[in-house]
C-alpha cells in the first residue's frame, strides 16, 4: 500500500513537473530562433570592424612601398606587392586608383563590379559589403597620401564568406546551448517539484496532523522557511478566527439552523452523545409509570441539540422502570410525548454505581475540579470500576456507530478516559468531550493519583471544551506539567502521540425560547399562583434559589446572606420571602448528607429568629421539581440568587433571564460562575463576603422598574443570541472543519496514526 502510495506521488510530482516543462521547452525553443538572427547581426558587424580596422592597416603598410614603386612607375613590382598582400587569407583582392577615379593597377582575380570613387565624391563609399557572384566581400576604399596631398586610392576586397560559415556555426551552438539550457532547467525543475511535493506533502500532514500549529514543523529541517511558516500560520489563525467571526455574525442559531448545519457540513453524519445522566427517567410511581426530567445542566442544555440532530444517547439508565420502557436492545425512543431521538440505556450495578459514580466521579473528581474547600478521596477501587464503566459506554458507543467516523459528543467527568478508547476502537471518530465543570490548575490537579491516565484519556478526544477561556488555559497548563506533550498555546492545541486535540472555550446555554415558556401562564399569574400555594402575602417580595443539593452552590452562604439582610434592613423582615429549591443529589454522599443537614438546620435557625405568625423568611423545598414548576417560580421571583462557591457555567441564572419576558426581576450572581463572565448587567457578588451579598440582595429588592428591565433586557439580548444551539453549532462547525482537513489527509494519502 505504502510502494503504491509513494508511486502515486512521484507520478504526480512528475505530472506537476511536466506542467512547468513543457512550456519551458516551446519559450526556449522560440527563444533560440529569435536570438540566431540578432547574434548573426552583432556577429557581422564585428567582423565589418574588424575589416575596416584591418584594411586601414594594410594600407598604411603598402602606402610607404606603392608610393616608391609608383614613382618608379615600377608596374611589375606594384603588382608584385599586391600579389604579395594576398597572400592574406582573407584579403582577396587588391586594387589601385588614380587621383582621377581610374583603376591604374589591380590583382587579377580583382571583382570587375567594383569601381573605383574618390573621397571627395558623392559616390565614394569608404567601406561597404556586397555580395558577388564570388561571394560576400567587404570593400574598402582608403585614400593613398603623398606629403599630405591626394595621391589616389586603394581598394581592398575582403573575403566575407568565412562570416557565413561562422553565423551557420554560431546558429548551431546557439540551439546546442538552448537545448543543453532546456533540459538542465528541466532536471533541475523536476528535481526541486519533486522535492517541493515531498516537502508540501510533509507539511501538509503537519499541518493536518495540527504539528504546524502546534510547534513550527519546519523547523529543525528547513529552518530559512521560518519566516514563511510563520506567516502562513498567522493567516490561518486568522482566517480560522475570520471565520468563527462570520459564523457568529451570519449564523441565527435555532433548531433549524444546527439541522441544516449538520447536512451541509457534517453531510448527516451520524452524532451519538454520551453522558451518564439520561434525560428522561421513567420512575415507578403510584399510579403507575412516571417520566421524569433530572435536575441537571447537562441535560437541560444537551436535549434541545438532541432534538435536533435525532441521534443517539447513550446514558446511565438510573430510573426503577427504566429496564421496563426500553426494547431489547436498552433503546427507548424520547421524548416519550413525541420522540426525535433515540436513548439507549447502559446498566449498572449497584456496586459499579457507586465505585464509578458516587466514588471516582464525585468524591473524587468533582471537589478536585470546584475550589469548594471539600477534599477530594481517591480509591483504588472506585478507579477500577471508573475505568470499566467507561470502557462499558466505548463498546456502546461502537455498537451504536452505523459508521466508522461518526461523531460522538462525550459529556462530563465522568468519562476522561472514554474520548481515548473511542478514538482505539474507531480511529476516525469525531470526539467532542465537553467539561462541564471548572479545570483546576496543575497542583490542585495533581492531587490525583491517576491524573496521567486521565489527561490520556481526554486527549483521545478531536475538540476538548470548556465553560471558559480560563479552564481551557489551566487545562493547557496542566497537560505542560504531566504529559509529554507538545502544546501551543497561542492556538489553543495540544499534540500528543500523533494526535491533535484543540481545546477550546465554548460557553454553555439554555435553548431559547424556553420550551416551556409556550405553555407558561403570565408571569403576574405564576405569581398569584406561587402566592396562593405558599400563603404569601400578595405583596410580599419574594427571593429564589435554585440548584441540586451541592455544596459548591453557596447555599449555605446564600441563607446567612439573607439571615444579615434581615439583620441589617429590619423593614424587609415580614416583607421578604426566600424561596430554596434544592434538588436531592448525591444523597448516598456523606458529604452530601451533612450539607442538607446543615441547609435544614440554617434554615430552621433563620425561621425562628425572624417568624412571626404565619410569616417565615425562609421557605426550603427539598424535593425534585420539573421543568414546568421551576418556571413558575422564575416567573414569580423578585430576585434569583445564584451564589454558587466555583460553577463551570450555571444554567440557572440563564434560565431565569430567559423565564423573564416581563423584563422584571433581578439576578444576584456569583463572581465564581462561568455565568458571570457574560451576564454582566446581574448584581455580581462575592458570595463568601456575606455583607455584600446581603446588600446586593437589598439593592435588587429594591432597585426601581426601570433599571430593573434595562439590566433584564440586555441580559435577554445576550442569552437569546448565545443559546444553546449556539454552544452546539460551534463545538459542531469546528469539528466539520477538522473533519474537513482529515478527509483531505486521507485523500492524499496521509496516514492518521503514522
Ligand atoms: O455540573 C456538572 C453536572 O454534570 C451538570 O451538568 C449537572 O447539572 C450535574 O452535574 C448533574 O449531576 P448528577 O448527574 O450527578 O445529578
Amino acid at each position: 500500500m505504502k510502494g503504491y502510495l509513494r508511486n502515486r506521488l512521484s507520478l504526480r510530482s512528475l505530472r506537476l513537473s511536466l506542467r512547468f516543462v513543457l512550456p519551458l521547452v516551446v519559450v526556449l525553443a522560440l527563444l533560440a530562433f529569435a536570438i540566431v538572427p540578432i547574434v548573426d547581426n552583432l556577429t557581422l558587424r564585428w567582423f565589418v570592424r574588424d575589416m575596416d580596422i584591418r584594411s586601414q592597416l594594410i594600407t598604411s603598410t603598402l602606402q610607404e612601398p606603392l608610393l616608391e614603386l609608383l614613382q618608379q612607375g615600377n608596374r611589375a613590382k606594384i603588382n608584385s606587392l599586391f600579389m604579395r598582400a594576398i597572400q592574406d587569407e582573407r584579403l582577396f583582392a587588391v586594387g589601385y586608383c588614380d587621383g582621377k577615379g581610374k583603376m591604374l593597377y589591380r590583382t587579377p582575380n580583382f571583382p570587375s563590379d567594383i569601381v573605383c570613387s574618390l573621397p571627395d565624391t558623392a559616390a565614394y563609399k569608404p567601406r561597404s559589403l556586397l555580395h558577388l557572384t564570388q561571394g560576400p566581400v567587404h570593400v574598402a576604399i582608403n585614400p593613398i597620401k603623398d606629403n599630405g596631398a591626394l595621391a589616389g586610392s586603394m581598394v581592398l576586397v575582403h573575403d566575407m564568406s568565412f562570416v557565413e560559415r561562422r553565423s551557420a556555426d554560431t546558429k548551431q551552438y546557439v540551439i546546442i546551448l538552448f537545448v543543453i539550457l532546456g533540459v538542465v532547467i528541466s532536471a533541475i525543475t523536476v528535481f526541486i517539484a519533486h522535492l517541493s511535493w515531498r516537502g508540501w506533502l510533509k507539511g501538509m500532514r503537519a499541518m493536518l496532523h495540527g504539528e504546524g500549529l502546534v510547534r513550527p514543523f519546519t523547523q529543525t529541517d528547513n529552518p530559512e522557511l521560518q519566516p514563511l511558516v510563520g506567516d502562513l500560520r498567522a493567516l490561518l489563525r486568522t482566517m480560522d478566527s475570520e471565520r468563527r467571526f462570520a459564523d457568529d455574525v451570519t449564523i441565527a442559531w435555532t433548531p433549524e439552523s444546527l439541522r441544516s448545519l449538520l447536512h451541509k457540513q457534517l453531510d448527516g453524519d451520524q452524532v451519538l452523545v454520551v453522558s451518564n445522566r439520561e434525560p428522561y427517567i421513567h420512575m415507578k410511581g403510584k399510579e403507575g409509570i412516571e417520566v421524569r426530567r433530572p435536575a441537571s445542566g447537562l441535560v437541560t442544555a444537551m436535549e434541545p441539540v438532541m432534538r435536533a440532530c435525532s441521534g443517539i444517547w447513550i446514558a446511565h439508565g438510573s430510573g426503577t422502570a427504566d429496564k421496563e420502557t426500553v426494547d431489547k436492545y436498552d433503546r427507548v425512543p424520547v421524548p416519550p410525548d413525541r420522540p426525535d431521538y433515540t436513548l439507549r440505556r447502559i446498566w449498572l450495578t449497584n456496586e459499579e454505581e457507586i465505585g464509578y459514580y458516587f466514588g471516582f466521579a464525585n468524591e473524587g473528581l468533582w471537589p478536585l475540579c470546584h475550589i469548594a474547600h471539600v477534599r477530594p478521596i481517591f480509591r483504588s477501587t472506585d478507579w477500577e470500576h471508573y475505568m470499566a464503566i467507561n470502557q462499558r459506554f466505548a463498546d456502546a458507543v461502537v455498537e451504536e456507530a452505523k459508521s466508522d467516523d461518526p461523531v460522538v459528543l462525550v459529556q462530563d467527568y465522568h468519562f476522561a478516559l472514554l474520548p481515548r478508547m473511542i478514538r482505539k476502537a474507531l480511529p476516525k471518530a469525531t470526539v467532542i468531550t465537553f467539561w462541564h465543570i471548572p479545570w483546576p490548575n496543575p497542583e490542585s490537579f495533581g492531587i490525583c493519583p491517576w491524573r496521567e491516565e486521565l489527561l490520556r484519556g481526554m486527549l483521545g478526544s478531536t475538540i476538548l471544551g470548556f465553560h471558559t477561556r480560563f479552564h481551557c488555559k489551566n487545562f493547557l497548563e496542566t497537560v505542560d506539567r504531566y504529559l509529554e506533550t507538545r502544546t501551543e498555546h497561542e492556538s489553543s492545541t495540544i499534540h500528543h502521540r500523533g494526535k491533535l486535540t484543540l481545546v477550546e472555550s465554548y460557553p454553555i446555554s439554555i435553548q431559547w425560547p424556553l420550551k416551556v415558556q409556550q405553555t407558561q401562564p403570565s408571569p403576574l399569574e405564576c405569581r398569584a399562583e406561587v402566592e396562593r400555594s405558599l400563603n404569601l402575602a400578595a405583596d410580599m417580595l419574594i427571593g429564589l434559589g435554585v440548584d441540586r443539593l451541592d455544596y459548591t452552590k453557596g447555599i449555605l452562604e446564600r441563607l446567612r446572606a439573607v439571615e444579615r439582610l434581615l439583620e441589617l434592613h429590619p423593614e424587609m423582615v415580614g416583607r421578604f420571602t426566600f424561596i430554596q429549591i434544592a434538588a436531592p443529589s448525591r444523597s448516598v454522599l456523606e458529604d452530601y448528607q451533612a450539607l442538607d443537614t446543615q441547609v435544614r438546620s440554617l434554615t430552621n435557625r433563620i425561621n425562628q429568629r425572624f417568624a412571626a405568625d404565619s410569616y417565615q423568611p425562609i421557605i426550603l423545598k427539598v424535593e425534585h421539581h420539573e421543568p414546568d414548576d421551576v418556571n413558575r417560580y422564575y416567573r414569580a421571583a423578585d430576585v434569583c440568587m445564584v451564589t454558587s462557591l466555583h460553577d463551570g457555567m450555571n444554567l440557572v441564572a440563564k434560565e431565569f433571564v430567559a423565564a423573564r419576558d416581563d423584563e422584571r426581576g433581578v439576578l444576584v450572581l456569583s463572581q465564581f460562575t462561568g455565568a458571570a463572565q457574560e451576564l454582566h448587567e446581574a448584581l455580581i457578588v462575592n458570595p463568601y463576603h456575606i455583607e455584600q451579598t446581603a446588600e446586593a440582595l437589598h439593592r435588587a429588592l429594591t432597585m426601581p422598574d426601570y433599571e430593573q428591565q434595562e439590566r433584564m433586557r440586555s441580559m435577554r439580548d445576550l442569552v437569546r443570541d448565545f443559546n444553546v444551539y449556539r454552544w452546539a453549532g460551534r463545538m459542531l462547525l469546528d469539528a466539520a472543519r477538522i473533519r474537513q482537513r482529515e478527509k483531505l489527509a486521507g485523500r492524499i494519502g496521509i496516514n492518521h496514526d503514522a
